[in-house]
């Protein structure tokens, strides 16, 4: 049943966005949030009238979120991208699936979870509490390379190698515990000008490296297309250019007819697009949301729907037909190389057969011309001496030996 009253917004985080989620949800009959948190955007979702599947790796959010919303959505306890999480998605067999990437505020103001760099916090940013190593086991124990990539890659940080062995050179003298170490490390680096911003983005970058946020979206997203229905959509909110860079670039790919490699001369990749990207450019929050929420300013929104028909189903068959085309085209190619060496064979025999007959010819036509030639020497000398040449006799002139 469809509800118009706006759903009430949670305490525990504000969902960001929600009109334009509320529009691209709009007609859903089934869908997955997959990124839960207290359930904001699942009330809009359920709001739509469509049965909703929430899944957290959380459980503080997946409590916060039945506290919210009661037994009127399924839950589901798991890393959207692991393989529990994907089996149950495949198995509702949604037509919207929506992730809003990133943690709560609510995570972040509850300082013991280490996701904040205020004072005293201890370092431990995992979204699933006690699963996997935490940011302090990562920063006692990563190899400067690998810290000094997270920074750079995660953080977009210039001085991520000099972050790294500061780092490194730090934690021989002491393990890093609480948020004030990793801040000092960053102030000792990048000097005494850095300031909240560089800690928040080094902070982020921390975090997003021990929960392998940027693997986890990476591998899900082709598996939440391909458990979409037809014409189903997904669409992802993001607050980081990593993260904006794979949903952007996976949407772009996926609206494709042709992804062969270029020079390729028969496709034989899926030879269609998969959908369409209902986002030409990423939507973003306006100035009012932002003014009432500072999550916003950063979030950008991106969707992508589904083909009518489905791609994904007939591809073993579409597979099997280019196959057999191609197949069919090396064939004939094949054939098409015999028949051209067996003609060419053929034509040089005829042409050895007819230079054999027009050189026997030439050597009749030799003959007669030395015939008539000699008889018409001869002819007048036999006349004159009273003799008879018989016809058609060829004359051989021998010559003698000269006289001595
Ligand atoms: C920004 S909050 C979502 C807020 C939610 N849309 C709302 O309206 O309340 C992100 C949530 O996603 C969860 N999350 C992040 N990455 C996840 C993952 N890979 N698998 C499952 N949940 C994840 C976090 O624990 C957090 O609760």
């Amino acid at each position: 049943m469809v509800s118009s009253a706006p759903p009430p917004i949670p305490a525990y985080h504000i969902p960001v966005l929600a009109e334009v989620v509320r529009e691209w949800a709009s007609g859903s009959r089934r869908a997955v949030d997959a990124t839960l948190g207290g359930g904001g955007h699942a009330a809009i979702l359920l709001a739509t009238g469509a049965e909703v599947l929430g899944i957290d790796r959380d459980p503080a959010a997946i409590a916060a979120a039945q506290g919210h919303l009661g037994d009127s959505i399924r839950y589901l306890t798991a890393a959207y991208g692991s393989g529990d999480a994907l089996a149950a998605v495949r198995a509702f067999q949604p037509d919207r699936i929506l992730l809003d990437l990133g943690i709560s505020s609510h995570q972040v103001d509850t300082a013991e979870r280490g996701f904040t760099f205020r004072p005293g916090a201890p370092l431990d940013m995992r979204m699933t509490p006690g699963a996997g190593p935490s940011a302090r086991d990562v920063l006692n124990s990563w190899p400067e390379e690998r810290l000094a990539a997270s920074f750079a890659d995660f953080g977009d940080e210039r001085r991520a190698r000099a972050l790294a062995k500061e780092i490194v050179r730090r934690r021989l003298t002491g393990p890093f515990g609480v948020s004030d170490d990793f801040v000092n490390a960053i102030r000792a680096t990048l000097g005494p000008r850095s300031g909240p911003g560089d800690f928040a983005r080094l902070f982020q970058a921390l975090r997003i490296a021990v929960n392998d946020e940027l693997g986890q979206l990476t591998a899900a997203l082709p598996e939440f297309r391909d458990a979409l229905v037809p014409g189903g959509r997904i669409g992802v909110i993001t607050y980081h250019s990593g993260e904006d860079r794979i949903v952007k670039h996976q949407f772009r790919e996926w609206g494709r007819s042709c992804v062969c490699p270029p020079r390729q001369p028969i496709c034989t990749c899926r030879g269609r697009p998969l959908g369409r990207v209902l986002t030409k450019k990423a939507i973003v929050a306006g100035a009012a949301e932002v003014a009432g929420n500072m999550r916003a300013r950063s979030a950008q929104f991106r969707a992508f729907e589904t083909a009518e028909e489905a791609v994904a189903r007939v591809k073993g068959r579409h597979w099997l037909a280019i196959w057999l085309v191609a197949l069919l085209a090396a064939l004939w190619a094949v054939i098409a190389r015999q028949t051209a060496s067996l003609n060419a064979a053929r034509a040089l025999t005829d042409l050895r057969a007819e230079r054999a007959g027009l050189e026997g010819k030439r050597d009749e036509l030799e003959r007669r011309i030395r015939t008539a030639s000699s008889r018409a020497v001869l002819l007048p000398r036999a006349q004159k001496l009273g003799l008879r040449l018989p016809a058609d006799t060829e004359i051989i002139l021998v010559p003698t030996a000269p006289p001595r």
